[in-house]
């Protein structure tokens, strides 16, 4: 019950004025391409712009601190270095990269994400994807930070992740003289180099790491871009409902409602949800890249997590054929990744604190 308000909300949130949600779903299997394109925008499909000058006035957007720190060359190579540098853990050993690795489509590829002394997450939470988070108004899986750099700072904190203390963060990076030369060049001679600014840092890397796909030639108007069951699996998508939830630049990742966490697998570990028990919806970009799946990565296979969508979020049986088309839609948001130079990480100094593995 409590499921038919929440989508007759959502409807209604899709019905524009010259066309309802009824009226696309059920034409969505007799227009043109280009038509199609149309529809797909009204219901709020979006684009990543390929226009470079647009792109960056949507990442602008979506990065509360980009008027303090705007992106510049020097900031992005000085945050892949952090992001890339084990040394910001207590061990040594974790870095961002080891749950969200790059070459992996950003994700570390098991469950329950491991981190410091070989833990598991403590609620069974995996690891979604850093590309395309920057348009995530939303961080985590129930929301709790707003961007990028609030949302970088809690995993080296967190002690089942990368556990170090903020102010040896800062301690470590300062005994590096190479370290403290590139804060200087990349911001300013007395720039002072707090926990703030190296999560700001790894943030302004984070937002090159996008992901432009043929779905986003299509919606830009290249109607060749995708191919015909591509474009019948874009059609199922919005014809069952999918894009009431899955919408926006990231195909999800933009709500925090509308997700219900009831599925067989939903006492995976004891997440429930934000305040309101709901949980984020993910981005579908790059999902063919990203199993396991849901946020306690109980399920492994693409099939499996559109059959139980279908099931679990509108109440219906997709067909083997709309699961197959569905399929072949979610394969064309497989972005190109952008194209990352594995950094070299300035040596440590004798001040530089030792790692401490807790043995
Ligand atoms: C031990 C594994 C681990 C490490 C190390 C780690 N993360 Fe995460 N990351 C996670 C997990 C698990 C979540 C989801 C947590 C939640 O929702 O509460 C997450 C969430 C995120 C998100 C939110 C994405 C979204 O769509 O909600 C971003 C961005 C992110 N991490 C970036 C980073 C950065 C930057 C670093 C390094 C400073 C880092 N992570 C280190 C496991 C890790
Ligand atoms: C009512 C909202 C809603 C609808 C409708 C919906 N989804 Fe979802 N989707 C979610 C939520 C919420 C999650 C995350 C669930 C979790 O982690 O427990 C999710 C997760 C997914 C995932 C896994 C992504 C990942 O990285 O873990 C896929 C794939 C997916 N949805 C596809 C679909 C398809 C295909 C449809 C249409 C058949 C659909 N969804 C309809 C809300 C929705």
């Amino acid at each position: 019950m409590k499921k038919l308000i929440f989508l007759g909300f959502a409807l209604s949130f899709a019905i524009s004025n010259e066309l309802s949600f009824r009226q696309i779903r059920e034409d969505i299997f007799n227009i043109d391409d280009k038509t199609l394109i149309t529809y797909a925008k009204k219901i709020r499909l979006k684009a990543i712009p390929s226009n470079a000058y647009e792109l960056e006035e949507l990442i602008k957007n979506t990065s509360p601190d980009y008027e303090i720190y705007p992106t510049t060359t020097k900031r992005i190579e000085l945050g892949k270095k952090l992001y890339f540098d084990p040394r910001l853990s207590r061990s040594g050993l974790i870095s961002c990269n080891t749950c969200h690795n790059l070459g992996l489509g950003g994700v570390d590829g098991i469950a329950a994400s491991t981190g410091h002394k070989w833990q598991a997450n403590p609620h069974h939470l995996n690891a979604p994807s850093v590309y395309n988070a920057v348009f995530n108004p939303n961080q985590f899986w129930d929301g709790r930070a707003n961007h990028l750099k609030e949302q970088a700072k809690g995993p080296i904190q967190a002690n089942v992740e990368m556990a170090e203390d903020s102010q040896i963060v800062v301690e470590k990076i300062k005994s590096i003289p190479e370290y403290v030369n590139e804060f200087k060049d990349a911001f300013s001679n007395d720039i002072n180099i707090d926990f703030d600014l190296i999560a700001a840092t790894i943030g302004i890397f984070e937002r090159t790491l996008i992901t432009p796909s043929r779905y986003d030639e299509f919606l830009e108007g290249n109607v060749n871009a995708l191919s015909f069951d591509e474009k019948q699996g874009l059609r199922t998508f919005i014809n069952k409902g999918c894009v009431l939830c899955h919408y926006g630049i990231n195909v999800g990742g933009a709500f925090r409602g509308f997700g219900f966490v009831r599925y067989q697998y939903v006492n995976y570990g004891d997440f429930n949800g934000n305040e309101n028990n709901r949980v984020k919806v993910p981005t579908l970009r790059n999902v063919a890249r990203t199993a396991p799946y849901f946020h306690n990565g109980s399920i492994w296979s693409l099939t499996e997590a559109v059959e139980s969508m279908g099931r679990i979020q509108l109440g219906i049986e997709l067909s083997e054929q709309e699961i197959k088309n569905i399929i072949s839609f979610l394969k064309s948001l497989s972005g190109k990744l952008p194209q990352i130079v594995y950094p070299e990480l300035p040596p440590s100094s004798d001040e530089t604190i030792r790692p401490k593995l807790d043995y």
